[in-house]
């Protein structure tokens, strides 16, 4: 089964990339990022107690992320999942694999995603996303039809409060202090049931086919969606 994490640093394209696949194969999705901006957007109390630390540019708890995302992965079963932007500490690591051994359902998949950090600065201010879906779009990339607007719901499209040059940078600094020695943690334990692979490129264009490959390659009994 596909249980896969989507890893790599804010702004590398986790969530554009992860959307061209749940659209593309029948499998699930679950942000942590997203989860979160859902919390503070319902003003719930986890909401409140971390929306100054993401406008800060700063990780929130680990008891926190890791109640709502096993939460959701638990919903899930059996079925085939992408996750992203959890685990992010090696505390987190270690405590979502001790969950996920427990339901018998540990993780098959880690994507790396190697983007530059200069090509990932210039990405950022023109991004804008849908609140409510998590959906992404980009001024110059990936525009929406209609401009301002979601595709899906002709909602409106808000930029998010941590997408500025400053709290950009924190976030980058804190990926590599707490995130990034997490690609050792899971190199320890790669095995044919637990696989890694590093995507590199300039644009999630070039990553895409090479995604693509790897999954039908190494999970192929997930289906394609009819269309
Ligand atoms: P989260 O929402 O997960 O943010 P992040 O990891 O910083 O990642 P992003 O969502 O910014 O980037 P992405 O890789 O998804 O890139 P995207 O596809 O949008 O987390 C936000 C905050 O929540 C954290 O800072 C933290 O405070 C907190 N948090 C979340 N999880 C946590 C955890 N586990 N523990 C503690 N705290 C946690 O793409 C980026 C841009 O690039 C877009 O504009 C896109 O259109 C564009 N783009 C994509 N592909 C291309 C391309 N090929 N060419 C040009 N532009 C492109
Ligand atoms: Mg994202």
């Amino acid at each position: 089964m596909l249980r896969m994490l989507m890893f790599g640093k804010p702004g590398a394209g986790k969530g554009t990339l992860s959307a061209r696949l749940i659209d593309k194969y029948e499998v699930d999705f679950v942000s942590c990022g997203d989860l979160l901006r859902r919390h503070i957007n319902e003003r719930t109390p986890v909401g409140i107690e971390v929306e100054q630390t993401i406008a800060r540019g700063d990780l929130v708890p680990d008891k926190a992320t890791t109640r709502i995302v096993t939460e959701q992965l638990d919903q899930l079963g059996s079925k085939h999942w992408i996750l992203d932007g959890f685990p992010r500490t090696q505390p987190q690591g270690v405590l979502l694999d001790s969950h996920l051994d427990k339901t018998g359902h540990p993780l098959s998949l880690v994507v790396e995603l190697d983007v530059n950090d200069d090509i990932i600065l210039k990405r950022i201010s023109d991004r804008w996303i849908h609140p409510t879906s998590g959906r992404v779009y980009n001024t110059t990339y990936n525009k929406p039809l209609v401009p301002g607007k979601d595709d899906i719901t002709g909602e409106p499209l808000v930029q998010r409060p941590d997408d500025n040059p400053e709290v950009f940078s924190r976030r980058l600094k804190n990926y590599y202090r707490s995130t990034h020695p997490l690609m050792a943690y899971f190199r320890q334990r790669q095995s044919d049931a637990f696989r890694i692979i590093s995507l590199k490129g300039e644009t999630s264009d070039e990553i895409w086919p090479e995604l693509v490959d790897t999954l039908e390659r190494w999970f192929p009994k997930v289906q394609k969606r009819s269309s």
